[in-house]
C-alpha cells in the first residue's frame, strides 16, 4: 500500500546528513585511514576511558535529563551560572534545539558558506530558511555581507571560529563589532567547535563575548580536542532566556550517563589535553609546510583540519587520496579539506598528491 504524506518545506529538497557516505564509511576496506570528519587520531583521554567502563553496569538505567552534574562543571568551567548552560547530544544537537527553540516558517538563518554541511539540513529542519553568505577569497567570514543579509526575518546568525572547512578566525575586534551591529531580535550563534585547537587548551569560554553580547550563544562541543566524538555531547553557553528556551527542545534523555561522566572528567584533564593539542597542532603546521612544498594552496588553519582551496581539483584530489587509501573531505567546487591524522596517512597523502598532474590543480 502506498502511504500518502507530504514533507514539511524545504525537508523535500533535502538528503538525509551525509546519507551517500555508507560505502566509504571507516570500516570499509579501502579507507586505512579516515581524514574527512576532523576527528581527533587519538584515544580518550584516560580518565574519560577509565570512567566510562565502571559506566557501563548503569547502561539499564536511563541518564539524568538534566544532565545536571556536567552542567554544574561547564558553568564551573565558564564563571557562569548553571543557568546559562545547556548540554545536549553533540554540539549539532545543541545547535538543532536552539534552531528549534528560535526559528521557524518564514524565518530565516543567515551563516556563510562553504561553512559545516549540517547546517542547511538543521536550518531546514526548524522550518526556517537558509541565506548562505559566501566566505571571502581568503576563506575568511564576510562579516559586511552577513550583516547586509540581516533583515526582519532574520532570527539566527551562525559564525564558525574556527571556521569549518577552512580554519580561519574571526579575530575578537571584529566580532566584537559585528555582535554590537546586530539589531535586537537576531541571535548570534558562535560555533567553536573547534577553539581548542586555537588556543591551546580550552579556555574557560569567551566570558568577555557573552558578559558584552546579551545576543550571543557560544557553542562548544567534546568530540574534537576531548575525541568524544561517539559519545555525542556538547553544549551551549549565552543569555539565561535563550537557554531556557533551548532546554525545552531537548530530546529527553538525550546526554547519556557514559557521555556526561566522560566529558566532565575531560574537563579536568587540563595538562593532558594540553599536550596533545600541542601534538596535533605541530601535526597539522608540519601538513601545511609540505602540501605548500608541493605547490598546492593551503591556508594557514587554526583548527585540527587544513583547507585547500582549488576549486576545480577538489574531487581529482580526493580520488588521487582514497585510491591511496585516506579518505579526505571533498567540496566540489571549493576545495578539499583534510584533518590533522595519523603520520602514515600523511605520508600517503603527500605521496599521492604529488604524483597527481599539476595541471589540474587550479
Ligand atoms: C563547525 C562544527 N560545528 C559542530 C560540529 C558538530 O560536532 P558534534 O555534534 O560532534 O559536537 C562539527 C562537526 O564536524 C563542526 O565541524
Amino acid at each position: 500500500m502506498n502511504v500518502r504524506f507530504a514533507e514539511r518545506g524545504a525537508l523535500g529538497e533535502m538528503s538525509a546528513y551525509r546519507v551517500t557516505e555508507s560505502d566509504g564509511a571507516p570500516d570499509s576496506p579501502s579507507v586505512a585511514f579516515d581524514l574527512s570528519s576532523n576527528e581527533l587520531a587519538l584515544p580518550p583521554l584516560p580518565a574519560a576511558l577509565a570512567v566510562l567502563r565502571e559506566g557501563l553496569s548503569r547502561l539499564a538505567r536511563y541518564p539524568d535529563p538534566t544532565a545536571r552534574a556536567l552542567t554544574e562543571e561547564i558553568a564551573a568551567h565558564l564563571r557562569l551560572t548553571a543557568d546559562r548552560v545547556a548540554v545536549g547530544p553533540g554540539s549539532a544537537g545543541v545547535l538543532q534545539q536552539i534552531l528549534l527553540a528560535l526559528c521557524g516558517e518564514g524565518d530565516e538563518v543567515v551563516y556563510a558558506w562553504p561553512g559545516f554541511d549540517a547546517y542547511p539540513l538543521l536550518v531546514a529542519v526548524s522550518g526556517a530558511a537558509g541565506v548562505q553568505v559566501p566566505l571571502t577569497s581568503s576563506g575568511d567570514h564576510d562579516l559586511a555581507g552577513i550583516r547586509a543579509a540581516v533583515g526582519a526575518r532574520t532570527k539566527v546568525v551562525i559564525l564558525c571560529s574556527p571556521h569549518n572547512p577552512t580554519g580561519t578566525v574571526i579575530e575578537r575586534a571584529r566580532l566584537h563589532r559585528f555582535l554590537r551591529s546586530l539589531p535586537d531580535h537576531v541571535v548570534a550563534v558562535l560555533d567553536e567547535a573547534y577553539v581548542e585547537f586555537d588556543r591551546g587548551g580550552d579556555p574557560p569560554g569567551r566570558p568577555q563575548v557573552l558578559r558584552a553580547h546579551g545576543n550571543t550563544v557560544v557553542l562548544r562541543t567534546f568530540s574534537k580536542a576531548y575525541g568524544l566524538a561517539g559519545l555525542r555531547v556538547g553544549y551551549a553557553a549565552g543569555p539565561r532566556q535563550v537557554i531556557a528556551a533551548v532546554r525545552k527542545t531537548a530530546l529527553p534523555f538525550g546526554v547519556t550517563h557514559l557521555a556526561e561522566r566522560a566529558a566532565i572528567l575531560s574537563l579536568h584533564s587540563g595538562a593532558e589535553l594540553r599536550a596533545r593539542l600541542r601534538t596535533v597542532t605541530a601535526a597539522r603546521e608540519e601538513l601545511t609546510l609540505e602540501i605548500g612544498k608541493l605547490g598546492l594552496p593551503v591556508l594557514r588553519s587554526r583548527a585540527n583540519f587544513v583547507w585547500l582551496p582549488v576549486p576545480s581539483a577538489a574531487e581529482s584530489l580526493a580520488r588521487a587520496a582514497a585510491a591511496a587509501g585516506v579518505k579526505v573531505r571533498a567540496c566540489p567546487g571549493y576545495g578539499v579539506r583534510i584533518s590533522v591524522g595519523e603520520a602514515e596517512a600523511h605520508r600517503r597523502l603527500l605521496e599521492a598528491f604529488g604524483a597527481t598532474d599539476r595541471g589540474n590543480w587550479f
